[in-house]
């Protein structure tokens, strides 16, 4: 028995915001230093009171719709976020409610940019073992909360998302392998360092990051995670039809795709258009090269995920 993708589906709140509009909001950067740098041309902000949940929302109905399932047959609701609605209860709880979906196990992960993955690993690992069926695994971010707009070496980089796939248990495959790693070791690189204790905010709210050290160590461990995937499926890198990496920096792309031996042409890249969506970049690039029509059924997609903790992993899917 494998669990395969059923559905898939996405959201971006409101309108782009483009780099020069960032320069017009006062942000002291320029179009050129982002394009270059990143390959950042727009993000999404949700308007104000907009939570992760909503975004989820549209996203999982999205995908419910295109699996054609109706909310209620879902037994299982993950939702990776680093922003979610409350500190409790959980985003998914929250969804599932939103849904109108009762009785489903349900519960959130905190993987930062790798969440997708690890979640639709977990997923992966509960439909296999028989236990559940039709799993709703979804990323969703409004990391515009979270960004200090006096920043501009991290405020420019990120935007707000969500990107939703149903999972069901099927005798076709399906995912084909995965591989999930985290070490903790170098959680400084890239955090929120900050909580709430006694009515105060304590420490830092805002996203902090050490970019060179981020981009070196998520050059490193996407090439090693990826082989990894591709060993354990049997699969050579090559033979990989569409490469979706984390959609943070379209360099880290192009450097993870040369190291497979892939050419920019079986690269999904949708980072030009939403920046770094955190949890929600990968389904929101998947999403959009299946309704493009780019992604078919029957071919090797391989995802990964990389971000703080430090964490990273992939998913190599039969889709
Ligand atoms: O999920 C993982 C998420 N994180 C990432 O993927 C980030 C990985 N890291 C990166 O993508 C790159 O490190 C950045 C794009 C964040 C930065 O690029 P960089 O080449 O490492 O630039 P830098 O931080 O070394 O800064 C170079 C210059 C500095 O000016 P000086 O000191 O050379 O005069 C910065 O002040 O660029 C300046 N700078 C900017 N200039 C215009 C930094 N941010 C900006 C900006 N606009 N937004």
């Amino acid at each position: 028995m494998f669990a395969r993708i059923t559905g898939v589906g996405s959201y971006l709140p409101g309108q782009p915001v483009s780099n020069d509009d960032l320069v017009l909001r006062g942000v002291d950067t320029s179009d050129e230093w982002i394009a270059t740098r990143t390959g950042i041309r727009a993000r999404h902000l949700a308007e104000s009171g907009r939570t992760s949940s909503d975004l989820a929302l549209e996203a999982s109905r999205r995908a419910l719709s295109m699996a054609g399932i109706d909310a209620s047959g879902i037994d299982l609701i993950i939702v990776a976020t680093s922003t979610p609605d409350f500190i409790f209860p959980s985003t998914a709880c929250l969804l599932q409610g939103k849904l109108g979906n009762r009785g489903a196990t349900a519960f959130d992960v905190q993987a930062v940019c790798s969440g997708f993955v690890y979640a639709l690993t977990i997923a992966e690992k509960f439909i296999r073992s028989g236990s559940h069926h039709r799993a709703l695994v979804v990323g969703a971010e409004v990391f515009s909360r979270i960004l200090d707009w006096r920043d501009r070496g991290t405020c420019v980089l990120f935007g707000d998302g969500a990107g939703a796939v149903v999972l069901e248990a099927d005798e076709r495959p399906g995912i084909l392998a995965t591989a999930l790693h985290a070490d903790g070791a170098h959680h400084g690189i890239l955090s929120v360092p900050g909580n709430v204790c006694g009515g105060q905010v304590t420490g830092d709210p805002f996203l902090r990051m050490d970019g060179q050290a981020v981009f070196k160590f998520a050059v490193r461990v996407l090439a090693e995670v990826a082989h990894e995937c591709c060993d354990a499926a049997g699969v050579p890198p090559t033979g990989v039809d569409w490469l979706i990496p984390h959609q943070a920096n379209i360099r880290i792309i192009e450097a993870t795709a040369r190291k497979m031996g892939l050419e920019m042409e079986r690269v999904i890249v949708t980072v030009d258009r939403h920046g770094n969506t955190s949890a929600a970049s990968v389904p929101l690039a998947l999403d959009t090269a299946v309704r493009d029509g780019r992604i078919q059924r029957g071919q090797k997609i391989m995802l990964e995920g990389v971000g703080g903790g430090f964490t990273w992993g992939a998913v190599l899917l039969e889709f």
